[in-house]
Parts: C-alpha cells; structure tokens; sequence
C-alpha cells in the first residue's frame, strides 16, 4: 500500500523547493503525495504553482496584507489542525526555515505523525540573523525525525546539535533540480521593461531584498546605493524585481523610482527570473534561495547581510558578503564592474548545494526511513567529507561564520 505522504508549504522559496520533491514523489511507487498549502504568500506561490503545474489538496489562503509572525503561526496551526485530523497522513515534509515550515511541523507533532524536514541543518549561530527564520529552522529540527541536510556542512550542523547521525541524509538542495529544468524551460521575458535585454551589451545587475532583520533602515540603504551606483555607471542596467511586501517597497521606491536606469519590476515568475539570472553580470540579494542558485550559474554573488547560513559559496570564492551600509555596497559592486580579475575569481560555476539529482535523493531517503528500499548515498560534490581536508574546511567554514574574525569585505 502506498504510503500517505502530506507536503506542507506556504512561500515562493518552499514551493520551488518542494516541486521536484513533489513530482519525484509522484514518480515513486511507494508514496500518495498530498499538497497541503497555508499560503502565507499568494501570489508568488499561485506563480509557482501554475509553471509546475501543482494543484494543492487543500489552501489555507492565510495570508494578509503586514502579517505579523504571530498571525501566520495562529492561522497556519488553526488551518492545518482539521486537515491533519481528516487526513491523518504517514508524514508530514515540511521544507526550510519560514513560520509556515516550523507551524507545519509544530502541527504535525500536535497529531503525533511524524516530521521530515527539507533543507535541514542550515545554520548562521545568531539567533536575530536571519530573522525569524534561524529559530525556526533551530524548532524545525526538533520537531522533525529525519533530516535531510543539502550539504555536509549541514549534516554537520545537526550532529553538533545532537542529533543522530543515522537519522541525516545528505541529499544536496532541490533549488538546483529546479534551476535546471526552469533554465531548460527558456521562458520569454513577459514584463516589456527585460524584453531588450538579450539585444544589449550592457551589463545587467539584479537585484532582490527582503528580510525582515533589514526591513527601516537596511531597505533604505539598499535603495540609496542602488541610486548611487545608477549615477556613478549610466550604462549597467539595474534589474530589481521587488518583493510585493509594502514595508519593503516603501523603504526602496523612494529611493529609486526616479532613476531611469533601474528597472522595477513586480516578483517575476521563476522561469523569467531563471534566464534573468542567467543573463545577469552580477547578483546583489538578500536571498537565501539565490545565493545557492548563483554559483550554479557561474554569476558573483554579494549578499546584502551580515551572517550567512549559507557558507560554501562563500568558502568556494563565489559569494561575499556586503552588509547593508550604503558606502560599502556601492563600492564592492564597483569593485566587481572595474576589476577583472576579481570578477573572474568570483565567477566560476560550482554546485557545492546540489547535482540536480536532490529530489530523487530526499524521496528515497524517505522511502528507506519507511522500510520501502535501500538508503540513498549521500550527495557529496565539493562539500564531500572526503574532499581533501574535510576538518580543515569546516573549521574554515566556522571561522566564516564568527562574528570576531569578519568575513564581511569591506576593502
Ligand atoms: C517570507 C518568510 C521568509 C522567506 C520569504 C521568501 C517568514 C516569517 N518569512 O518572508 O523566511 O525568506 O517569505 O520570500 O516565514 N505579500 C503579498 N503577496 C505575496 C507575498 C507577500 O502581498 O504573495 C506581502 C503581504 O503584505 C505580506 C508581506 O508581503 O504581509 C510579507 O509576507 P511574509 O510571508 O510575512 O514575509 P516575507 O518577507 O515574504
Ligand atoms: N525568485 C523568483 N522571482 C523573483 C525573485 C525570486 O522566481 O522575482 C526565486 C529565486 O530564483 C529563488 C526564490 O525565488 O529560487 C527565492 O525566493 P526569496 O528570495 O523570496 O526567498 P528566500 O530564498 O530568501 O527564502
């Protein structure tokens, strides 16, 4: 008999990253999937779902216009709780580190079944960066029985925390299964402002910011340095597809609304924002999801934070951090546009966080951890334990993460 697996998500981020988690499921012989969807986001999650084609058995559509966390914790455990009753499924996969992720899990304990949690073990040490999502991965981990980490580095994480090492899979990160297909999908630039992009030499910056930790003061900043570096090179195009959120728009649109050279775009559905990325110079995000898919493309990436719990790109020379002072994202973007060589040691294509095999990898990792078939091997790439000096890179990786030796450029 199949057995009743519930996909539980609620953003653009987890609905990319569940999709090949969902038609791998599909594929499989061991499993019924059953999508179930808070919708703490609308519309960026009904884009995903119509260029995957995903139709969710249940839509909680609890989002509202400035929800706090507690609003989508309360709605999101209050809408889950009938459904999880009624269903009563053999698990419940819930992906990542948003509020929709951890009340999924918070949920499913609540019913006793049990909790596989996607994209495990990601951790930055501080627990207001990134805000609220580091604790919320920290309670999805304890919620959840089997993990399934997206590197070593990860893997890594969660034994240092305590959990079992036998209850880890390593199965590299499903954003990368879904980057290729999308990029495979060559979707059309539908928004006319990206419709010469293909005919222009000139280079392409985009951009993306949203966290809540630099919501104020933070999203200003990011919007004066855009109009900064609009007035010190007339000639880069500046793409910023702006998160719908208002908290957000009014901190950047005043900033740039007025400079021709930025191109403000609504969120654009992932198959345009995939061959975006593709024809960008370089990245300026705030995005968790982008920094993994970054390095993948061959495209620098400078992340608009002080911490990351993505490390490897960083280690691997692909990625930097900037922080969020105005002066010193203008001035590292500067830097990449002027200096050769420094851009050629950043863009490289490197896939530390998956071989597009991530999905197939997490469904039978779950069908082993059900006694339906044999455990996968661990996804190994540049993160491998027996790449060369496995202690040496992770002390690395932790000497990145510490706030007293400062990996934040600033030269
Ligand atoms: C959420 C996640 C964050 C994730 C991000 C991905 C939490 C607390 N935050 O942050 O971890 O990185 O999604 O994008 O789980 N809005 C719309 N339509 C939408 C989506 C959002 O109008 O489709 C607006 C609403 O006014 C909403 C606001 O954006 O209140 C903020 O949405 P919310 O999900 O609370 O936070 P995000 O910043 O999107
Ligand atoms: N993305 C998209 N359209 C956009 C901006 C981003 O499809 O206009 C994709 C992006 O490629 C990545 C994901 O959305 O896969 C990241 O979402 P976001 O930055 O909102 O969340 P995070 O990854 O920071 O949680």
């Amino acid at each position: 008999m199949k057995r009743r697996l519930m996909v539980v998500y609620g953003t653009r981020p987890e609905s990319i990253k569940m999709a090949p988690v969902i038609q791998a499921l599909h594929q499989s012989a061991h499993f019924e999937p059953m999508v179930t969807v808070t919708a703490q986001h609308r519309d960026l999650l009904d884009q995903v779902h119509a260029l995957f084609g995903i139709r969710p058995a249940y839509d909680l559509d609890i989002l509202s216009e400035g929800q706090t966390l507690s609003d989508i914790t309360v709605r999101a455990l209050n809408g889950l709780a009938p459904v999880l009753r009624h269903e009563r499924p053999d698990a419940v996969l819930v992906q990542g580190d948003t509020t929709t992720a951890f009340a999924g899990a918070l949920a499913a304990f609540y019913h006793r079944i049990p909790v596989i949690h996607l994209e495990a073990g990601l951790r930055t040490d501080d627990r207001y960066a990134p805000f609220p999502e580091e604790i919320n991965r920290r309670l999805a981990t304890q919620l959840a029985t089997l993990h399934l980490a997206p590197t070593f580095h990860a893997r890594e994480n969660l034994v240092r925390d305590g959990v079992a090492a036998a209850s880890v899979v390593v199965t590299g990160n499903t954003v990368i299964d879904a980057l290729h297909w999308a990029v495979e999908q060559k979707a059309q630039y539908v928004d006319p402002q990206l419709a010469d992009l293909d005919d222009t030499t000139h280079r392409v910056l985009l951009v993306t910011a949203h966290r809540r930790e630099s919501w104020g003061d933070g999203m200003r900043a990011i919007g004066g340095a855009l109009a900064d570096l609009a007035r010190a090179e007339p000639n880069l195009v500046i793409v910023f597809p702006l998160h719908p959120n208002p908290v957000v728009r009014d901190a950047i649109l005043p900033q740039v609304a007025h400079v021709g050279s930025v191109r403000l775009t609504e969120p654009l559905a992932y198959g345009e924002f995939a061959r975006l990325m593709d024809r960008s110079h370089l990245i300026l995000t705030d995005s968790g999801g982008i920094q993994e898919e970054g390095p993948g493309l061959g495209k620098p990436v400078l992340v608009m934070r002080d911490t990351t719990e993505r490390p490897e790109a960083v280690l691997a020379g692909t990625s930097r951090l900037v922080g969020t002072e105005r002066e010193n994202i203008v001035k590292q973007v500067l830097r990449l546009l002027h200096d050769r060589e420094v851009y050629a040691s950043m863009a490289k294509a490197i896939n530390p966080y998956g071989d597009g095999r991530a999905a197939h990898r997490a469904v039978q990792a779950i069908g082993h951890w059900m006694g339906l078939c044999q455990r996968p091997a661990d996804f190994t790439a540049g993160s491998a334990p027996e790449a060369a000096g496995v202690e040496d890179r992770l002390a690395a990786q932790r000497r990145l993460l510490d706030p007293t030796e400062g990996i934040m450029v600033h030269e």
